[in-house]
């Protein structure tokens, strides 16, 4: 059976948050159990460092992330898990693409506009060609899906954009890759503002953090009187009921709905009742992750794997691109 191939990755920031493990990781775990897909899923440090990161520590942040995926299920007999610099391949064909995607289009993306706000001391050329980058690390391996959050999917777009331009300008190479959201596909800030995000002090929640850290975290959401004749559709009391739909289910959200238009929610009992439920999603997690943790050789073992799979891939796709673009 030919295999379509599935490609994701998340940037070494640190430990993942609920937002990286319900919009991306969930999706992972998904698409590695379906038989008729091939999954490769990367760290990937050279986005990693186009935003400010110390370079000490970008071994251990490396590291944290791939913890992070094996603690939550990926399984090295289900999918390939490799570092994307450790295969330079993406790097060469991001050059490549790059010289058919236009300059303006890459101005407008969203992504780029934000992350020249966010570090205003750092846009450099490497943030600029961040999604040419993106889509070489998903056309180098040929993936025709993606499971990302709902932030991406710009980027995915351009990828798409790229594997059409290349296929009618040159020869048919590239499959157009498709966004694979989950239920989980936008989770939004604690701070009642904006998306869940590492880069956002008081915004997360880790899939590190024991119940004690998650119930503090929670506390500080802002709320309202817990009361009113509509319900609210955005800030910290909205958000909290996305998190109690996700983690406590449907009809736990319905019955604090129908209390906030009624009798009234006390938010100190659903933070609390909403906190042991996050954690005991967590907990098998971070079991899992320490075992890992303890097993370092094992962890190399499997991104060396990881990376001599995907090289060989890389390698051809490179091949074929090169001739097709008259290179060789
Ligand atoms: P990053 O850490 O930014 O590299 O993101 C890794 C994955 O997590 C990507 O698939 C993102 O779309 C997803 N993601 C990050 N933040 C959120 C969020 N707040 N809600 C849903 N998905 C997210
Ligand atoms: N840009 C993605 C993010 O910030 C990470 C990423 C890089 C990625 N290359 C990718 C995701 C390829 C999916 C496919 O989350």
């Amino acid at each position: 059976m030919i295999k379509k191939r599935v490609f994701s990755g998340s940037r070494p920031t640190g430990c993942l948050h609920l937002g990286n493990y319900l919009g991306g990781v969930k999706g992972y775990l998904a698409l590695q159990d379906r038989e008729d897909l091939d999954c490769i899923y990367s760290i990937v440090d050279l986005h990693g460092i186009t935003t400010p990161y110390e370079p000490k520590k970008m071994q251990s942040k490396i590291r944290e992330v791939v913890l992070d995926y094996l603690g939550c299920g990926l399984d090295p007999k289900k999918c390939h898990l490799m570092t994307q610099s450790q295969v330079p391949e993406h790097i060469e064909l991001a050059y490549l693409l790059g010289t058919i995607y236009p300059v303006s289009r890459m101005e407008q993306l969203p992504t780029y506009k934000q992350k020249k706000i966010e570090n205003p001391h750092y846009i450099n050329v490497g943030l600029f060609y961040y999604p040419i980058l993106m889509a070489a690390d998903i056309l180098v391996y040929k993936a025709e899906l993606v499971p990302v959050g709902k932030d991406q999917l710009p980027h995915i777009e351009v990828a798409r954009e790229i594997a059409r331009k290349f296929n009618s300008m040159f020869s048919h190479v590239f499959p157009e890759p498709k966004a694979f959201e989950t239920q989980g596909t936008y989770i939004p800030s604690l701070l009642g503002f904006g998306k869940m995000s590492k880069s956002i002090k008081g915004s997360f929640i880790l899939l590190t953090d024991d119940l004690k850290t998650i119930e503090e975290r929670l506390a500080k959401m802002p709320t309202d009187s817990g009361k009113g004749e509509i319900l609210p559709k955005e800030g910290g009391a909205a958000n909290l009921l996305v998190l109690v739909e996700l983690f406590m289910g449907k009809k736990e959200r319905e019955d604090n709905e129908k209390k906030y238009l009624g009798e009234g929610i006390r938010y100190g009992e659903l933070k609390e009742k909403l906190a042991q439920a996050i954690y005991e999603e967590l907990k098998p997690i971070q079991e899992k992750r320490k075992y890992f943790e303890n097993n370092p050789e094992l962890v190399s073992k499997i991104l060396e794997e990881g990376r001599l799979y995907c090289s060989k891939i890389a390698k051809q796709t490179l091949m074929e691109v090169k001739k097709a673009m008259g290179l060789v």
